[in-house]
């Protein structure tokens, strides 16, 4: 179960203390899940921003990466708005799920090994109630890596690849992407029309 005062993580939670001190009306503390509790489309990113996620307590809120996000899930029949600023802003995801591998804010917006790991337990729960029939959605590497950990799946089996996509035994799906973040998009490895062609391919598989 997500715990809002999780300190698994000593680097992390030292620096959310840091953080809090210096920002205190940010969030700073692990970021939720949001969306729908058995979601046919569950998205997996990496960890929050300082000042999107972290600052406002939403995944994928205020960051860069959220931008493009946002605008695919409203254009595809997602959600109820094509942006998400605050926790006030009336967003309301259909279908959809958004958490991410690493729940706190790493320093320097890298999480080390053992703290992707041990977030990991949060994504075994996270995966156990998503439809039977679910996408599971990873934005880059190090998501698509965590899920397949959390799935107890073989990572060789698996590679991670922009446009992969998976069927599970039990029905489900895993379709990769490159991460939608500021970088990627600026650097045009992540285009809008390559983003579009994803969630295409996401309705398609989910039937929609
Ligand atoms: N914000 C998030 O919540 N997750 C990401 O992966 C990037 C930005």
């Amino acid at each position: 179960m997500f715990d809002l005062n999780c300190t698994a993580c000593p680097r992390l939670s030292d620096f959310l203390i840091e953080v809090r001190e210096k920002y205190a009306d940010y969030h700073a503390r692990p970021v939720p899940p949001v969306g729908v509790k058995n979601p046919k489309l569950l998205i997996v990113g990496l960890a929050p921003g300082l000042h999107g996620a972290n600052a406002t307590g939403r995944p994928f809120t205020g960051d860069h990466a959220g931008i493009i996000l946002y605008e695919m899930l409203y254009k595809h029949g997602f959600s109820n708005k094509d942006t998400s600023t605050d926790l006030k802003d009336g967003l309301k995801l259909k279908y959809c799920r958004i958490t991410n591998a690493v729940k706190c804010l790493p320093p320097e917006n890298k999480p080390i090994g053992d703290e992707i790991n041990t977030c990991n337990s949060y994504l075994v729960e996270e995966l156990k109630v998503i439809d039977k029939k679910a996408v599971i959605l990873c934005l880059g590497l190090i998501s698509h890596k965590a899920v397949i950990k959390a799935l107890g799946l073989k990572q060789s089996d698996y590679p991670f690849k922009h446009g992969g996509n998976y069927s599970l035994d039990d029905g489900r799906a895993i379709i990769d992407s490159y991460h939608c973040s500021r970088y990627n998009t600026n650097t045009k490895r992540l285009t809008e029309a390559m983003f579009n062609k994803i969630f295409i391919q996401v309705k398609a598989q989910l039937k929609l």
